[in-house]
């Protein structure tokens, strides 16, 4: 039976997400909230208010609306399960995304370090603190070696991670975030964590709350200069597989983290229906979690959804079912590589607005091109409005191979001023 399918979101990752939805068999109409320039070669753009989930509720009955894929975190933490399933009349509504008990491991860094204490997946050592044990807190920094790693509790767009070396402007940083609101309410509570050196490592899992199966993992390049120099960005580029994710590294991530992450949920009678992207950092082999998503990864997603064989509708069909359990993940063994062109002055101050000249789609071979931050202006023409515009990928037999034909696609991409690493993937080459 087909079914009609809502996306919400309007980035890369919600392209991607899109992208292979649309090739299901099993596909109705699909439409995406709000979109962007490049969704509407598969998609029907549609303009919904996210926060407003009453908005979100009407358009769902009048569209016959079989299938709810939330592509950000904030209207989960936000509640959007919560809001439906408190509707009899969507029982049948298949919604992809945790309720608000669950996304509160991404939307509280504290209750995420609480839960992986208890049920012992390993993590690095931590503790809380709030404006009232300030005191404590800059005692606890004073005995750690240094880099000192302090987050925001809450949910900061991804910005609420300090990583400081010098100890005196550790405690000044600290006291910003509690008493000065740094970052807002998300700093009310902050955890301080040891710092962890290795290499990291996205992996994702869709969950029913009981099964699960593990999609293709991704490596994601954070900061803005070739290298992993600058300011850190919303990712600039992501590769999959990724040749130092081994099966026993993977194994190891199974039974110790993903495993322990499903059962702890249910035990802790925490029902989920979603993605869980499990940040990872491997230190001398072992794996560590860094952070829980209740989504998947912008840019990973990009290339996680070029490697995925199974159909995208059956396997959401079969978590909100809870027959997970039933399907098995096949994969494109190809390599995936995605390098985001991003805007003049991304992060820190983008320039949208620029004309962006597109090749022609039907003429790119083994590439995709995924929109992000792009619009169509009243003449039909596509502008940057955004500071990450799209994403240029490709397949390849190889790394190598695979991102030479992501760069050579993003070379036939126009732009003033564009602006790209030149190195993803490069450190993965053997
Ligand atoms: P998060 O928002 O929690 O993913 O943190 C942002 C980035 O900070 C991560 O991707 C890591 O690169 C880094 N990071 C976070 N926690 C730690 C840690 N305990 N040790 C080392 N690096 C960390
Ligand atoms: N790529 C990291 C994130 O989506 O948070």
């Amino acid at each position: 039976m087909k079914v009609n399918v809502l996306v919400l979101g309007g980035g890369g990752r919600e392209s991607a997400l899109t992208w292979k939805l649309a090739q299901s068999a099993r596909i109705g109409r699909l439409y995406v909230a709000p979109g962007n320039a490049g969704t509407q070669a598969y998609a029907e753009n549609v303009d919904l208010p996210l926060q407003n989930f009453a908005a979100v509720k009407d358009f769902i009955i009048e569209h016959e609306v079989g299938m709810l894929v939330v592509g950000p975190e904030q209207p989960l933490v936000d509640g959007i399960r919560d809001y439906f399933a408190a509707d009899a009349g969507f029982r049948d509504l298949c919604i992809v995304g945790p309720g608000r008990a669950g996304a509160t491991l991404e939307g509280s860094k504290d209750f995420a370090k609480d839960f992986m204490q208890r049920h012992h997946i390993p993590t690095a050592a931590y503790r809380s603190f709030t404006e009232a044990t300030l005191a404590e807190g800059k005692a606890f920094l004073a005995g750690l070696k240094p880099p000192y790693v302090l987050k925001a509790d809450g949910l900061a767009s991804g910005k609420g991670v300090l990583i400081l070396n010098d100890l005196k402007e550790a405690e000044t940083a600290l006291e910003d975030m509690l008493c000065h609101a740094r970052f807002g309410k998300a700093s009310a509570k902050v955890v301080i964590e040891e710092f962890l050196s290795g290499i990291e490592v996205s992996v994702f899992v869709l969950t029913d709350g009981k099964d699960y199966v593990i999609l293709p993992e991704a490596k994601d390049y954070k900061r803005i200069g070739d290298g992993d120099t600058g300011p850190n960005t919303g990712g600039m580029g992501s590769v999959s597989p990724v040749p130092f994710f081994t099966d026993e590294l993977r194994e190891k991530v199974e039974r110790l983290i993903v495993r322990p992450t499903i059962d702890g949920l249910r035990r802790d009678a925490v029902p989920y229906t979603g993605f869980i992207f499990f940040g990872l950092m491997v230190c001398a082999g072992e794996p560590y979690v860094i952070e829980y998503n209740v989504r998947m990864g912008d840019p990973e997603t990009q290339s996680v959804m070029m490697r995925i064989d199974n159909d995208l509708v059956d396997l959401l069909e079969s978590a909100c079912m809870h027959r997970l359990g039933e399907q098995r993940m096949r994969t494109d063994p190809r390599t995936a590589v995605h390098v985001v062109m991003a805007a003049p002055g991304y992060p820190d101050k983008p320039q949208t607005g620029a004309e962006i000249r597109l090749p022609d789609v039907s003429a790119v071979g083994d590439g995709v091109i995924f929109h992000a931050g792009t619009v169509r202006d009243a003449q039909g023409a596509v502008r940057s409005g955004g500071g990450r515009i799209l994403s240029a990928g490709a397949w390849g037999e190889d790394i190598e191979a695979a991102r030479r034909k992501a760069y050579a696609l993003l070379d036939r991409i126009g732009m003033d001023g564009k602006y790209s690493r030149t190195d993803i993937g490069l450190d993965l080459c053997r």
